[in-house]
């Protein structure tokens, strides 16, 4: 028997990061949203850890470990230790999701291996249990389970859903270079240092997703890794300029980076943005709605 789940990317529609805790985290205010890009991750019984890796066009797989350093098997691992049982699984995964991409793909796997995983060894581990495990996992990982638009806390990991009635679009553009999350943390750091203030999700965006305004929202997005991560790659200022030109309501890098994420009025709008940015010559271009659904089963 194998079992498929679907994962979805995230997007950071409010990232706030405050100076930089203790343990070498940052604490963050982030509204984070569940955009249509999907990795789909198959469980299958196996004597010792397995994973196999295929992707759409234009997804690079270099970067992606198939190891015991794969986050899947980590999480495998977690699922297995918070049960007490002995056991392994083969882990297909195949990506929508660009990888190193700053729109969690590696945390939508972890998060997919472990709905997929519950299943599989019929586990029926509490909502709660699978929060706390996928927390310890990563920052995105716990909002990878829950997906829609959530504000999350502490470092990311404590995730609260919010009232959102919009029915958006996002034009995603990628980049074939990925960047590092830890080195645009520590960009952020030299370049506002810790004398910045404890972050907060600003009420404007909160009323923009209960309106499902647009306009709105584009006014309201924000994101507090950008010009960190602008600093390490100049480059990514056309993208930028050239999602304006195509007619974007608001441009704004996804977490981290790389991608650069567009918003849009509708689906059409989104297919125009979309069709101006290929023309530019950009070969990593997705149109995707959102929010959309946490990991869920997809095969029974
Ligand atoms: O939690 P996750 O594994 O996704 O984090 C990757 C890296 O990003 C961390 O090791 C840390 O350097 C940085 N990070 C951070 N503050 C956060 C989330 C991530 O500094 N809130």
């Amino acid at each position: 028997m194998t079992i498929t789940v679907r994962a979805a990317a995230k997007f950071n529609l409010h990232l706030g990061v405050g100076p930089v805790r203790e343990d070498g985290f940052h604490p963050l205010a982030t509204v984070y949203q569940a955009i249509g890009l999907y990795d789909d991750v198959t469980a299958g019984e196996a004597d010792g850890w397995q994973v196999t890796l295929s992707a759409e066009d234009h997804i690079a797989l270099a970067e992606v470990p198939t190891g015991d350093d794969n986050i899947v098997v980590r999480a495998g691992k977690a699922l297995a230790a918070h049960h007490g049982i002995d056991r392994a699984a083969s882990i297909e995964i195949h990506k929508g999701i660009p990888v190193a991409g700053g729109l969690a793909g590696g945390s939508a796997d972890a998060a997919a291996t472990l709905v997929a995983l519950d299943r599989l060894w019929s586990l029926e581990t509490s909502d709660e249990d699978l929060l706390a495990i996928a927390g310890r996992l990563g920052s995105d990982v716990p909002f990878a389970l829950v997906g829609a638009t959530a504000v999350g806390g502490g470092r990311g990991e404590i995730v609260e859903p919010v009232a959102d009635n919009g029915a958006w679009w996002w034009v995603a553009v990628g980049n074939e270079q990925g960047l590092s999350t830890p080195a645009v943390y520590r960009a952020f750091d030299e370049l506002v240092g810790a004398g910045v203030a404890e972050p907060q999700v600003p009420e404007r965006l909160l009323m923009a997703l209960e309106k499902g305004d647009a306009g709105l929202l584009a006014e309201a997005l924000a994101n507090d890794l950008q010009a960190p991560a602008l600093a390490l790659r100049p480059d990514l200022a056309q993208t930028f300029a050239d999602g304006e030109e195509a007619g974007a309501l608001a441009v704004q890098l996804s977490g981290s980076g790389p991608t650069v994420l567009m918003l849009c009025r509708d689906a059409a709008h989104a297919r125009e943005v979309a069709g101006a940015m290929q023309a530019k010559a950009y070969d990593r271009v997705w149109a995707a709605p959102g929010p959309v659904a946490g990991a869920h089963v997809v095969t029974y």
